[in-house]
């Protein structure tokens, strides 16, 4: 969705701030639908490892709300307009949806790792084109949240994980 560029002192070259927009309000709508999806699980895991998943889940949302703040604010900085309702998250985020009819925490955990992951491709396939088009400061963004969903996937996934 374009929108319009405000003026800034930032002297980063126009097309490359447009283009930085895009790239940063497309990983946000994914941020913020994987953040809700966090919370999804964690309200509504159940079973004998109740306590552990529900506090987990409750931080790999907590963390991914500092990881959308970021972006959304690096957007503004730019000159951009940050794009977070409910509305356009609905339209823009490539995540697959949560299933609603969930309870255990194995499933939860498996549906989580599964978003954690889509995120993780996405945010990674996003640091080069921000290199590329000159923008280090975004591209290391990209790098910082990068590695934390890399640290969040483990987290839950390791509950998946066990052989014996
Ligand atoms: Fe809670």
């Amino acid at each position: 969705m374009k929108t319009t560029l405000h003026k800034t002192q930032n002297d980063l070259p126009k097309p490359v701030r447009r283009a930085m927009i895009d790239l940063l309000n497309q990983q946000l709508a994914d941020a913020l639908d994987l953040g809700l999806q966090a919370k999804q699980a964690h309200w509504n895991v159940k079973g004998p490892h109740f306590i552990g998943l529900h506090e987990l889940f409750d931080k790999v949302a907590e963390e991914l709300e500092e990881f959308t703040d970021d972006i959304a604010e690096r957007a503004v900085e730019l000159g951009g307009v940050a794009l977070g309702t409910i509305q356009i998250l609905s339209k823009e985020s490539r995540l697959s949806a949560y299933p609603l009819d969930l309870t255990s925490g194995q499933k939860h955990a498996a549906a989580l790792s599964d978003a954690l992951a889509q995120f993780g491709t996405t945010t990674r396939a996003a640091i080069d084109p921000a290199a590329k088009a000159g923008d280090a400061d975004t591209a290391d963004l990209f790098t910082e949240v990068s590695r934390g969903v890399d640290k969040l996937l483990w987290l839950v996934e390791a509950h998946l994980q066990a052989k014996a």
